[in-house]
């Protein structure tokens, strides 16, 4: 039986073929007088293939009839050099089926639907070239994160999804519970009784797989997870999802710097990997996302990424002279505005800064001699703004029990990440890299909502 050629393969063929089979979606038909033209989609590639179904064929009217868009069909024919500019190749078809009917309802007749639309139809617009292209680099990227870790000798740790533990302290959790929310045990003071729950105690969703980690790093020195994340954060932004992916390496006998510098070398390694892999995707961003795209991609890959300490950032900011819808001074959190004005406008590059004030990190960080500041680092691109955040972790254990002690932290509760502390505690370090965000910016796609295939958001699980 003949095999069925991917639209991809077939316009890379080197030479004509007598008989190929192609299936796939018709995105378009254009009828003549003695033949119609198909474009035949199959989503292997940006473009599809232009089909050739001349009137002599058995049931030629009806076929067409029925070949409206969003149809999907088979076809078997000849591969022959195009006539017509703009591919080298196209099938004349011998033998040509329709698989299923598509009527005049189907949502995608027209282009230039708008991205609001088109995630009202979450499950349909992959069909569009945008989301065609989007989804095609998420999959490459996403065994470039692999390749990136694997070929530098990090082990792929799965930790877990549930977990008893606020990793980053921010009280942003979903909670995991089996319990009758209408009527729920209750303890003697009228509280929830929640040994009573699934798993004897408090559990959530995961809002990142670093804790865990640090334990497979103090064992197999580099290690990264890669996964689904979850934050119940009530921010209606582009760049906030509730669920979103993140890649977290951890190294043992990695210092801040290290760290820093495995960041750089791993982001502009998914760039370079983007570039030479999804080169037809990146040139349709290019030239109807953002026209700026490849520009700023190579001037990323060319150039060592700025740091800059918190201390000096703030610097900056003040002596900017700008407007700030929040003024900030030395012990603020940097909003967006200032993370934006810093890469965007000061630096024109990506910036890690490094050195945060205690009382902005979580518990977990490594404090610095001047006893104020953590060794945290973010690393900020132009566009976007952070995407990724990490430090180096504190391994010393009278510190990291008092950190938790500020951070109302039980060590009960993570007596197992103090354990690593008491146990050959050695110096390491990792980050974490949301991977929605890296998609933006290697795309020019500018909502979160957009890169990712079924959007969580506060108010919105439709799919
Ligand atoms: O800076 P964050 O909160 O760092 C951590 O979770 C650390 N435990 C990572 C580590 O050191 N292993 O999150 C890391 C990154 C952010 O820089 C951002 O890119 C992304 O995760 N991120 C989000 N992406 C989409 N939607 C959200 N709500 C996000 N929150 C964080
Ligand atoms: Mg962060």
């Amino acid at each position: 039986m003949l095999q069925r050629t991917l639209v991809k393969d077939a316009h890379d063929a080197a030479e004509s073929r007598n008989e190929i089979l192609l299936q796939g979606w018709v995105r378009t038909r254009r009828d003549s007088k003695k033949f119609s033209f198909i474009e035949l989609n199959d989503g292997s590639y940006l473009k599809g293939m232009q089909v050739i179904v001349n009137d002599t064929l058995p049931d030629y009217a009806a076929l067409m009839h029925k070949s409206s868009t969003g149809a999907s069909v088979s076809v078997r024919g000849k591969l022959v050099p195009s006539q017509g500019a703009g591919q080298k190749w196209e099938v004349v078809a011998e033998e040509y089926a329709v698989l299923g009917e598509s009527d005049a309802s189907y949502p995608l007749q027209k282009k230039g639907h708008s991205l609001e639309f088109l995630r009202e139809i979450a499950h349909l617009r992959p069909r569009t070239n945008l989301f065609g292209a989007v989804f095609r680099v998420r999959s490459r990227l996403a065994y470039a994160i692999h390749q990136f870790f694997q070929d530098r000798s990090f082990v792929y740790v799965h930790t877990p999804i549930v977990t008893a533990s606020d990793c980053e302290g921010a009280g942003e959790l979903f909670r995991v519970s089996t319990l009758d929310p209408a009527n729920p045990p209750r303890n003697e003071k009228g509280a929830i009784d929640y040994s009573q729950d699934f798993f004897g105690k408090q559990a959530y969703l995961t809002v990142s797989g670093q804790l865990e980690g640090e334990t497979f790093a103090c064992a197999l020195s580099n290690i990264y997870t890669f996964g689904p994340t979850f934050r119940a954060e009530n921010s209606n932004t582009s760049r906030h999802a509730a669920e979103f992916w993140m890649v977290e390496p951890e190294a043992a006998f990695l210092d801040l710097t290290g760290d820093m510098q495995l960041a750089e070398d791993f982001v502009k390694y998914l760039i370079r990997d983007a570039k030479q892999h999804c080169a037809a995707d990146l040139e349709f961003f290019s030239k109807f996302v953002d026209k700026e795209l490849m520009q700023r991609l190579d001037f990323v890959l060319e150039r060592p990424f700025q740091r800059c300490s918190y201390t000096e950032a703030i610097e900056i900011i003040e002596k900017s002279g700008k407007k700030w819808e929040h003024p900030v001074k030395w012990g603020d959190n940097l909003q967006s505005e200032h993370e934006r004005f810093l890469a965007e406008e000061h630096f024109k590059c990506p910036v890690t800064v490094y050195n945060y004030p205690r009382t902005l990190k979580p518990f977990y960080m490594k404090l610095n001699e001047d006893g104020k500041t953590v060794r945290a680092m973010d690393l900020l691109v132009p566009g976007i703004g952070e995407i990724i955040g990490g430090s180096q972790r504190e391994e010393n254990l009278d510190i990291l029990l008092e950190n938790m002690r500020a951070h109302n932290l039980s060590e009960k509760d993570y007596w197992w990440y103090v354990d690593l502390r008491r146990y050959g505690s050695v110096p390491h370090a990792g980050f974490g890299l949301g991977f929605e965000r890296m998609l933006m910016f290697v795309t020019g796609v500018a909502n979160i909502r957009d890169v990712i295939p079924f959007a969580r958001t506060p108010g919105s699980a439709e799919f």
